[in-house]
């Protein structure tokens, strides 16, 4: 991090203890790493969990196509893609609301139930956007390791869950360490936090995950109100660029984390690409097959390698490197291979995105010459 970045957020800080009926203003996340990006066209992006293979061609015919809805307000864009969701859930569009990506929703998530004396409680490690908006509040992080085989450690965040916890994050899978915790221990967890706890299940990697044991818990939202999932188009539909996200919840939740969102928030060329990739469920699939082949191809080099990492259900695997893992980085980032960040807790573990076959490849092999095998792959 630069010494300017640190004193703008030391000073946004200050501004916020000072201020704190307001909300203060912030630099955008995690612009330290974005900052590390001198990508040139033969870069391979193996470290923000993207999709390779880019978004829907109807996705795209969509965005050639947009002029009529470009020129006006994004109502009717707008509805038009909450009632496609609503529809595939079983559900009315008020129980969905579209953020400028899933971190939208996790942002409003914690504007409508944080705030000064109240705790968040999430998994250490996890995706940070819902701590780093709870900061912003000034609500205290109440953070639970993960347990030894690297998941959510479920029974701990429900006895975390007080009076004082506005919400609680299960991120399903979870992100950086691809592990899941199953439908059945969500049916016990659910009903052990607080009725006046928000329960954000974030889904993000949802269409990655095969083990039988995993699945949405969406449709659970109709009976707990206090539950609310949150989806992106970024991850299997190619769509980062783009920004498009949800959550899907019961009607009043919805509606408090609706009004934390700008108004118009969603742009009526990526509301109709999201349109036209909700529909093209042969990319997803196709999408899904190819990733997951070269995980699983990743992970028996990996094996073959004698090398350990954490068995994945997303676009990610974490490998145990065994040392501190930002000179190792480092070195990839010399030959034009950006992956996953230091991850604190995890230092000694390299994440790393599921790319198209070849470039996956070129990771393999990198990663044999920067930090050569324990075992022989003759072995
Ligand atoms: C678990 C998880 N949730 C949410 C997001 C944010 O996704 P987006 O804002 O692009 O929808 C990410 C991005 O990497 C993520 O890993």
């Amino acid at each position: 991090m630069s010494d300017s970045l640190f004193s703008r957020r030391h000073f946004s800080r200050t501004l916020g203890s000072l201020a704190v009926a307001f909300t203060v203003p912030r630099l955008p996340l995690r612009l330290d790493d974005k900052l590390e990006l001198t990508a040139s066209e033969n870069t391979i992006h193996l470290n923000f969990n993207e999709n390779p293979y880019g978004p829907s061609p109807k996705a795209l015919q969509a965005l050639d196509s947009c002029g009529p809805v470009a020129a006006r307000y994004p109502h009717n864009t707008y509805l038009q893609l909450t009632d496609a969701l609503a529809k595939n859930y079983g559900m009315s569009r008020e129980n969905i609301a579209l953020g400028c990506g899933s971190t939208e929703i996790l942002r409003c998530v914690d504007m409508a139930f944080l705030g000064p004396g109240k705790n968040v409680v999430a998994a250490q490690p996890t995706f940070e956007a819902v701590l780093d908006y709870a900061r912003i509040t000034h609500a205290d992080p109440v953070k639970i390791p993960l347990t030894a085989d690297h998941r959510h450690d479920l029974p701990k965040m429900a006895a975390a869950c007080t009076s004082k916890t506005g919400v609680v994050y299960v991120c399903n899978p979870n992100n950086p360490t691809g592990t899941i915790v199953t439908r059945e221990e969500l049916a016990t967890f659910v009903p052990a936090v607080p009725s006046s706890t928000l329960i954000l299940v974030d889904e993000a990697y949802f269409d990655f995950a095969e083990d039988p044991r995993y699945g949405s818990v969406a449709e659970w939202t109709q009976k707990y109100p206090n539950l609310v999932i949150a989806r992106t188009f970024s991850k299997i539909y190619g769509m980062a660029g783009m920004r498009l996200g949800y959550a899907v919840g019961a009607k009043e939740t919805i509606a408090r984390i609706s009004e934390q969102a700008l108004q118009d928030n969603g742009n009526a060329a990526v509301l109709a690409a999201g349109l036209a990739s909700l529909a093209d469920t042969e990319h997803v699939m196709s999408c899904r097959d190819k990733m997951n082949g070269t995980r699983s191809w990743l992970c028996s080099e990996l094996s073959k390698d004698g090398r350990s990492f954490i068995p994945s259900q997303t676009n990610f695997v974490m490998i145990d490197m065994h040392t501190d893992v930002q000179p190792i980085i480092d070195q990839f980032a010399a030959r034009n291979i950006l992956v996953g960040r230091r991850f604190p807790s995890m230092n000694n573990f390299l994440r790393i995105t599921i790319g198209t076959q070849q470039e996956t490849e070129m990771f393999v092999t990198a990663l044999r010459e920067i930090a050569p095998a324990r075992v022989s792959q003759a072995a």
